[in-house]
């Protein structure tokens, strides 16, 4: 339990720094203050993986939930919408979009989904999953530091 609330803590630290980088460094940015590559969508590709960020963060939230309150058994069903399955409908023309590292590590993402569904299916701890949680969640933050969208009608 006690390595639990270790690792827990490690987690909320990365999403609240995340924020927190959100919040100080972001705030109504000109472009020349910012260093992140922009990766180019058209505003109705960008809504739609933003949706499927914010899916990710409210996964990410629930699997802490159950594996913290002696819940893994609910675990498979929290994560499995978000795993690979969730990849299977993204356009051909968008992926095209995205740069290779990019790509990668969203798959990656989605594919640590479904391990998390396997370890609470093959009787992981809950704190094994949060580890493994804490573990894939290091895609979010590298990610979240490295790229930003940008919809191509935000552009002149
Ligand atoms: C492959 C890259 C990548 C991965 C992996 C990734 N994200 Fe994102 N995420 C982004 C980008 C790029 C943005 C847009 C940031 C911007 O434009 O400033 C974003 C935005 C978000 C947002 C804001 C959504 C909104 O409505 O504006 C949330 C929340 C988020 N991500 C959560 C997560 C969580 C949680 C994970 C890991 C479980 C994750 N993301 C993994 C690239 C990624």
């Amino acid at each position: 339990m006690k390595k639990a609330s270790y690792v827990l803590n490690i987690v909320l630290i990365a999403v609240l720094g995340f924020f927190a980088y959100k919040f100080i460094y972001d705030g109504n940015v000109a472009t020349e203050s910012e260093d992140r590559i922009a990766v180019v969508l058209t505003a109705a590709e960008k809504a739609g993986v933003l949706a499927e960020m914010r899916g990710l963060l409210e996964t990410s939230q629930a699997v802490i939930l159950a594996a913290s309150s002696d819940d893994v058994a609910s675990i498979p069903d929290i994560v499995r919408p978000f795993g690979m399955a969730a990849t299977a409908n993204e356009s051909i023309t968008m992926m095209a979009k995205l740069p290779f590292e990019l790509k990668t590590m969203g798959h990656d993402a989605h594919r640590a989904m479904d391990d998390i569904g396997a370890m609470a299916e093959n009787g992981a701890s809950g704190s094994e999953i949060i580890e493994t949680l804490a573990g894939a969640m290091t895609l979010c933050v590298t990610c979240h530091a490295t790229y930003r969208f940008v919809a191509e009608e935000e552009m002149n």
